[in-house]
């Protein structure tokens, strides 16, 4: 599997994104403008990227805190058992929490991470997830705010991988197997 080549085709261009970036970052400002301070959580490791330009465009009072799920390993397929790797460094009850996902394709890690964040009782939660498989979805769940909808294409770049791989691409691409 991680052995075979392929190349990857530009999908979502890094100008897409930013522009993408920026109205979402508005969208969510929007929806906080009362909040004392947004706990903008990250989900390592797909986000890093996402989260790092969404901060910056958000212009509220936030800090920021990581979580670390994993469900696919190196493989392209979810094994839909969701382990938690790395937890919050701090505590979320009665705050408000933005939880930042990099894509949505079955549905088992935000909606088992969600129901984690929950039982800490935050005061509100959403989610923004920069990509969103619907075809594929398992899970009856949906993201608060998502930046693009793409079809059941193997993705990598602005964060995402294959096989470790391709995380520092600037743009979104699909993935074609050549062998
Ligand atoms: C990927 C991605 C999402 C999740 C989505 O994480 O970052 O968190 O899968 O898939 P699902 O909706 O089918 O659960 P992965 O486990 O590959 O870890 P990574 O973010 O560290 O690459």
């Amino acid at each position: 599997m991680v052995d075979r080549n392929y190349v990857i085709d530009e999908m979502i261009s890094a100008k897409q994104i930013a522009a993408r970036v920026e109205l979402l970052a508005r969208e969510i400002k929007t929806h906080f403008h009362d909040t004392q301070q947004l706990v903008v959580v990250g989900l390592l490791r797909g986000s890093f990227i996402f989260i790092a330009d969404l901060v910056r465009e958000l212009d509220l009072p936030v800090e920021v805190d990581f979580l670390e799920a994993s469900s696919y390993g190196n493989s392209t397929e979810s094994s839909r058992e969701v382990r938690i790797l790395k937890d919050l460094r701090g505590e979320i009850a009665g705050r408000d929490v933005l939880l930042v996902e990099d894509i949505v394709d079955t549905g088992y890690t935000l909606s088992h991470v969600l129901a984690i964040l929950r039982t800490r009782e935050p005061a509100r939660l959403e989610v923004c997830a920069l990509l969103d498989k619907p075809s594929r979805r398992e899970i009856d769940i949906k993201a608060s705010w998502t930046g693009f909808e793409i079809p059941d294409e193997f993705v990598v770049g602005y964060g995402i991988d294959y096989a470790q791989r391709n995380r520092n691409l600037p743009f979104i691409g699909s993935v074609r197997f050549t062998g």
